[in-house]
């Protein structure tokens, strides 16, 4: 399958085996980050896509004193909700690495979308760009929390409110595009039947909001490549 903008794109029989690719990708960018600037910035994706893969990771022998992670984005509901990516980040990855927890900065989404985009703006001021930022795509071609003609889209600030959200909850915090695109490296992680028709779509040329990324690594499954 080829996407215009892609930088490559990688088939896997299943999400297990993409996931395990993936958290493989991740260990080799980080370490090459490390080596040449001292250490490793991550802004990790939210949904459940990325559930096994950051499971993978944490078994991987990454130097996590030297990882600082932020979020791709977040959804505007209280800290510790169970609907929260970092709620996920979490579970899966963040409680079982030995991370330094000042080297996790997540969007406080509960002070709502636009106090917590211009506090992660300013965090971010002296952090970019980032080395990694790992990329879901919805079944309607989102990334991040960046939807289909949504206003936030057009925003210029590093961190963006979003509102009126299609996938709920509606009110959400993302990174700009141009942070996403100014990232030195973007990976996609995309599976699911769910997918097709959007992937389908931006093969065929439609400016999807996840077709913006520009010099993106996609990782499709099966289900989602058809
Ligand atoms: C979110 C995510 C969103 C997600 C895609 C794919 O807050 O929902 O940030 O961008 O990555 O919607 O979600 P799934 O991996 O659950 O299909």
């Amino acid at each position: 399958m080829k996407l215009p903008n892609a930088r490559s794109v990688i088939l896997h029989e299943d999400l297990t085996s993409l996931s395990q690719v993936v958290a493989q990708r991740i260990a080799e960018l980080s370490e090459s980050a490390i080596e040449a600037r001292g250490l490793f910035r991550i802004a990790l994706a939210g949904g459940e896509s990325p559930r096994r893969c950051y499971e993978t990771l944490r078994e991987l022998p990454l130097d996590w004193m030297r990882v600082y992670v932020y979020f791709g984005d977040e959804r505007c509901l209280p800290q510790g909700d169970a609907q929260r990516n970092d709620t996920m980040a979490y579970q899966t990855l963040l409680n079982h690495v030995a991370i330094p927890a000042e080297h996790i900065h997540v969007i406080p989404a509960e002070k709502g979308a636009l106090r917590a985009a211009v506090d992660y703006a300013s965090l971010l001021e002296n952090d970019l760009p980032l080395d990694l930022v790992l990329l879901g795509m919805g079944e309607d071609g989102h990334t991040a929390s960046l939807f289909p003609d949504n206003p936030a889209l057009q925003g210029t600030a590093s961190a963006v409110a979003v509102f009126n959200a299609p996938k709920p909850p509606p009110e959400r915090v993302s990174l700009s595009m141009s942070t996403l695109n100014n990232a030195r490296h973007k990976l996609f992680l995309v599976a699911g039947a769910g997918k097709r028709e959007a992937l389908q779509a931006i093969a065929n040329g439609a400016s999807l909001p996840a077709a913006k990324v520009i010099g993106a690594e996609w990782h499709l499954d099966h289900a989602a490549w058809g």
